[in-house]
């Protein structure tokens, strides 16, 4: 930073201008869809400083408590989040000077709790298997924690009026007026029901009697469109995208706006984000999947030319690990590989297709090392120049060698693998892999002379759980 463009001293009280774009985020019509008679457009808010649309509900509601007396200048901000809710408080308020304390159920991902402690937020890490009412629930954490902090202010994104009124007062009316005052249809998700209930009011009161129509898409196992079609509170299964569906109504979600529904899964879910991306180069989250299929489907439904606007709610920049993963795809069972019905079903990098990270046995350990801390492995196949698996080398190999002289990072790969494999055929038994294991090793399976991948106790892990009777899985909770 130049020393002219410096703030000084006497404007620290000042607040960050970051903060001033928040919101007006650009909309674009959707191009390369088939959008059957409707012409269908995208809010981008993934756009937003903080990377999603929670960054408006941030400002809003931490404006109103400053507003009403309930936030003073030295207080602390706590939410129960961890998702985009917490980012955008750990930039408002962290920017506005305030402390902020996010209560995080202990299931959310590393990436998630970094990026909120590196916007220079508290975490406390609470328990994800215990439902609303179990006082180590996270929402329980995080009031009981506002009752015994001075000075402290419960957001709560889910009952707070002034989430809601940040949509009606600005989501809604740039929509509004980017759509030049012609809209049929808006198409949403619902987390805690702030956009849903916003831009139904606002689009209400442009066009009362239902004018436009508010169209909800809903992720399956959510309970918020059988609610919508039938009126019934069902139990909930579990989805995998993110920021949306529900396992109760929450206070502020006006579910009477909602004049049609659809409900879809996960896979047509990341199918859709992900196409988005490819044909378009629009990088939203898995959400995104979730309204975009949904408005295609209502598009595609129509008979009569109609306008319609979805959103983008979040950046595709926190799914690169997961849906953007072709690795994580598979492993979750979305995207599925012809079964061989052997072993090599187990195998999640295909050593022919360049999946596998290897190192050659002139490479030095420090290379060796390095290429296991990247790639989070923990043994990496040795394969020399004509491609054959000649030896396996692991942490423990690393460690023999240099711990009593370090220097010895700089020896080659060869003198400290292990080159007695175990090595199975594909149509080898899942006892054989136990018996691998056991041994404390990886399976290598070759086929005659061919390297086909390694198989670790988490891929069998993994092909297990895939494989347990959805009737069993027990349904999994939504965090926001
Ligand atoms: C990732 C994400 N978070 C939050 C929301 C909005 O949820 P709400 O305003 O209901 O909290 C959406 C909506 O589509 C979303 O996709």
């Amino acid at each position: 930073m130049s020393e002219s463009s410096a703030a000084p001293a006497t404007e620290h009280n000042k607040t960050p201008e970051i903060l001033s774009l928040i919101g007006d985020t650009p909309l674009v019509e959707v191009t390369q869809f088939d959008t059957g008679q409707c012409q269908l457009f995208l809010k981008l808010e993934n756009q937003n400083p903080g990377g999603s649309i929670k960054d408006r509900i941030a400002l809003s509601m931490i404006e109103a408590a400053e507003a009403d007396g309930k936030l003073q200048p030295g207080g602390t901000v706590i939410e129960a989040t961890a998702g985009n809710t917490g980012l955008g408080l750990a930039l408002v308020a962290g920017a506005k000077g305030y402390r902020v304390l996010l209560v995080i159920p202990d299931k959310m991902s590393q990436e998630k709790i970094s990026h909120v402690r590196a916007l220079g937020a508290e975490v406390r890490i609470a328990r994800s298997d215990v439902t609303r009412g179990h006082p180590e629930y996270y929402q329980d954490v995080a009031a009981r924690l506002a009752e015994q902090i001075p000075g402290s202010f419960y957001v709560n994104q889910f009952g707070n009026p002034a989430n809601p009124l940040a949509h009606e007062r600005t989501t809604g009316p740039e929509i509004w007026e980017q759509m030049r005052h012609d809209v049929d249809a808006v198409v949403v998700g619902v987390g805690s029901g702030g956009t849903l209930t916003g831009l139904g009011r606002f689009f209400n009161r442009v066009k009362p009697r239902r004018g436009i129509e508010m169209v909800l898409a809903d992720p399956t196992g959510s309970i918020l469109y059988e609610y919508v079609k039938t009126g019934q509170l069902v139990e909930s299964g579990s989805w995998a995208v993110e920021g949306i569906g529900e396992d109760f109504i929450p206070d502020i979600a006006d579910m009477s706006l909602v004049t049609e529904a659809y409900e879809i899964d996960d896979v047509d879910s990341f199918a859709a984000a992900r196409e988005l991306l490819h044909k378009e180069g629009i990088f939203g989250g898995s959400s995104t999947g979730t309204l975009l299929a949904g408005a295609l489907r209502y598009c595609r439904e129509q008979t009569k030319p109609k306008r319609v606007v979805t959103l983008v709610p979040d950046t595709g920049n926190k799914y690169l690990s997961k849906m953007y993963d072709n690795f994580w795809m598979a492993e979750q069972g979305f995207i599925h590989r012809p079964p061989h019905g052997d072993l090599s079903d187990l195998i999640s990098h295909r050593y022919e297709a360049g999946e596998v990270i290897t190192v050659g046995p002139d490479d030095s350990l420090l290379t060796a090392f390095k290429r296991m801390r990247d790639s989070d492995v923990s043994q990496l196949p040795v394969v020399d120049k004509s491609g054959r698996s000649i030896g396996i080398i692991d942490e423990s190999d690393l460690l023999v060698k240099v711990h009593r002289e370090p220097s010895r990072f700089n020896d080659p790969v060869s003198t400290a693998m292990t080159d007695q494999l175990e090595t199975l055929p594909p149509d080898a038994k899942i006892a054989d892999l136990l018996g691998v294991f056991d041994r404390g090793r990886v399976a290598i399976v070759m086929e005659d002379n061919k390297f086909l991948g390694l198989i670790t106790r988490s891929d069998l892990l993994s092909y297990l759980r895939l494989n347990m009777p959805k009737s069993s899985t027990p349904p999994e909770r939504e965090f926001v």
